[in-house]
């Protein structure tokens, strides 16, 4: 609980910290959305005015300002509005593709208006996000955010390819990880390196940053889906597993114990006792404690870059940040 409130803090602090590039960046978003054409306007207006929260944008406005004051606001807020357009169309896919009723507490695009409004809808924001970045002069930050595009897609069918597989590896796992949430976090950590005009060496060494940051991030998440540690997640628990997803802590179970009792309760995993008892089993073996250590480890990697950076208060921030992360609840 202290932690959680350590990281409620260090999150309050950085967004007022980027309180008006943050404005910018969803203004940004609004104007798009309000100025689709029929059919689309409403749709993706209520996507966007979800209350997200925009930790995508947040990394890339504190990494644009950690080598001295930004320069051309309206030029990273467009980057940031990419990044954020980029993550909200992939996340109305992924909703179709689970089935999702609820997102951010409200109801999902595919719930609301069927399958074939909400590939479409996401279709078009993928779209307008590469839009917000056409007239970018700094080719990389084009070339980050569609290879992370690339790498989501990527990410997300070797996922459904492993589902229900009883073979998965932590390194499968890890390759999921990577393609669907950590490259999204990298290529934006790396395009705030670049528009702080930081050399090549460092804009890598940033990317790391961000990819080190989305594997905790997705780890935590994964754990938050079995209800240990989550506040209102604005969606519903118990998904991955009743998706046939296994992921970290149930990853970590299988690597101690036979699958076969396991897996029987898996099949199960719709009946709220059958949740209860996954979820006592795994808490008795320590696995969501070891994948909470494995996140650690990663948040460590992602501060270790900042000693890198020119030290401010902006880089202390971001080491609060990842220090607390993983006690994040939703
Ligand atoms: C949410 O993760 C989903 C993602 C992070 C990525 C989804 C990517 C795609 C559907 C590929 C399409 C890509 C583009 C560019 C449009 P989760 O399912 O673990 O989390 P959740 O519980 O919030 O759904
Ligand atoms: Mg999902």
């Amino acid at each position: 609980m202290f932690f959680s409130y350590k990281y409620q803090k260090a999150i309050k602090k950085a967004r007022s910290l980027v309180q008006p590039a943050l404005d910018l960046s969803d203004k940004i978003m609004r104007n798009v959305a309000e100025n689709s054409p029929q059919g689309l306007r409403e749709r993706i207006t209520q996507t966007v005015a979800r209350p997200g929260k925009r930790l995508r944008p947040i990394l890339l406005f504190l990494l644009a300002q950690s080598n001295g004051e930004i320069k051309n606001l309206e030029r990273v807020a467009r980057a940031a509005a990419s990044v954020e357009m980029l993550h909200l169309a992939s996340l109305v896919h992924d909703d179709v593709i689970d089935g999702s009723e609820l997102r951010r507490g409200v109801n999902t695009l595919q719930h609301a208006f069927g399958n074939k409004i909400a590939v479409l809808a996401g279709d078009y924001m993928l779209a307008q996000s590469m839009l917000f970045v056409i007239d970018e002069e700094d080719r990389r930050i084009l070339r980050a955010l569609s290879v992370a595009a690339s790498s989501l897609a990527t990410g997300e069918i070797l996922e459904i390819d492993l589902e229900r597989s009883a073979k998965i590896s932590f390194e499968d796992y890890m390759q999921v990880v990577e393609g669907k949430t950590a490259s999204l976090f990298l290529s934006c950590a790396k395009s705030g390196a670049i528009l702080a005009g930081y050399s090549d060496d460092i804009v890598e060494e940033c990317g790391n940053l961000g990819l080190h940051f989305g594997i905790a991030f997705q780890i935590i998440d994964d754990i938050l889906d079995y209800g240990v540690g989550a506040g209102d997640l604005g969606k519903r628990k118990f998904e991955d597993l009743q998706n046939g997803l296994i992921t970290l802590p149930m990853l970590l179970y299988f690597q101690k114990n036979p699958k076969d009792e396991m897996a029987h309760l898996i099949k199960n995993a719709t009946d709220q006792k059958t949740a209860d008892l996954i979820v006592k089993k795994l808490k008795e073996a320590n696995c969501f404690d070891e994948a909470k250590t494995i996140a650690c480890d990663h948040l460590s990697q992602a501060a270790k870059v900042l000693e890198k950076l020119p030290q401010s208060s902006i880089t202390a921030l971001l080491k609060d940040f990842f220090e607390t992360m993983v006690e994040r609840r939703n």
